[in-house]
């Protein structure tokens, strides 16, 4: 499939992977509607910053307040896509939370929040995108799992948990849309830069300056990665871009990990 003058919404798309695949969808040809929540001064100045990411690459951006956890907003989401940006070919939920915890660690209101934002989040989203799509018979949905979607263990239950839901759901819906022109997929991304892992770091090692610890990022990326570098937003980009190119590709869990996990390497 030809992405040149594709219309896309990604969520969670202010920063970090969402952010990266934007870009990278923008490098391809499609215009780009941005949701993310935008409730901070912060996170509204990082979307702006993706827009500008987007129109440099000579394509139209648009960002659209929105949190996935809520229906209505999520099909709020689609009705922009197609009222300003012409359409919507191309659905990337990528929108998700992080929370460290064992299941007698974390308590209920964090494993619904997780749940909430990353798989029920995905749902609606998925949801409010299929009409739209079924009534053109075309259409890409691709959705951001994790490598502790496909294999986990106790350092973080509900996370984990949501992945695994996550490409449960992908697989489910593939099945289900397949037949009727319309292609969902996911990637399970390991170790990428951006504020979520970059912030982990940060809680694991007492790095307190942002700065410091992005370095130490890179650092451990060129000591412990197979390829000598760690896995960048735009990596997880260019994977979304063969995803949706590719029109014989139907309901995987496609790992992006640059070799990290991989027997012998780690
Ligand atoms: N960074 C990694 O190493 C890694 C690894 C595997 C999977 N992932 C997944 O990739 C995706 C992006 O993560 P990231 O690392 O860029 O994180 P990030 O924290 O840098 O960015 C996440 C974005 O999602 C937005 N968001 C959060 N809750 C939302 C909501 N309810 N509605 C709308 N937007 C919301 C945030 O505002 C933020 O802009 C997530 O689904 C994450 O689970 C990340």
């Amino acid at each position: 499939m030809k992405l040149e003058g594709r219309k896309a919404i990604v969520t969670g798309a202010a920063q970090g992977i969402g952010r990266g695949i934007a870009e990278e969808l923008a490098r391809a040809g499609c215009d780009v509607l941005v949701g993310d929540l935008l409730d901070r001064p912060e996170t509204a100045l990082a979307a702006s910053e993706t827009l500008s990411g987007i129109e440099a690459l000579g394509r139209r951006a648009l960002a659209v307040q929105c949190d996935v956890r809520l229906e209505e907003d999520c099909e709020a989401l689609v009705r922009t896509a197609r009222e300003q940006l012409g359409g919507l070919d191309i659905l990337v939920c990528n929108a998700g939370v992080m929370q460290i915890g064992g299941v007698s660690e974390i308590t209920s209101e964090q494993w619904r929040r997780v749940l909430d934002v990353n798989l029920t989040g995905t749902f609606q989203c998925c949801r409010a995108a299929l009409p739209h799509m079924l009534e053109a018979a075309s259409g890409v949905i691709v959705n951001i799992a994790s490598t502790t979607g496909l294999r986990t263990s106790g350092e973080r239950v509900a996370y984990s948990s949501s992945k695994f839901g996550v490409v449960g759901l992908t697989q489910a819906l593939a099945s289900e849309v397949a037949p009727k022109g319309v292609r969902v997929n996911c990637v399970c991304p390991a170790f990428v830069r951006s504020g979520m892992s970059v912030g982990e770091l940060m809680q694991q090692t007492g790095i307190e300056d942002p700065a410091r610890a992005d370095a130490a990022w890179t650092k451990l990326g060129e000591k412990t990665g197979p390829l000598g570098r760690s896995v960048e937003p735009s990596d997880i980009g260019r994977a979304v871009v063969w995803l949706c190119e590719s029109e014989m590709v139907v309901g995987i869990a496609l790992p992006v990990t640059g070799g990290n996990g991989l027997p012998g390497l780690t």
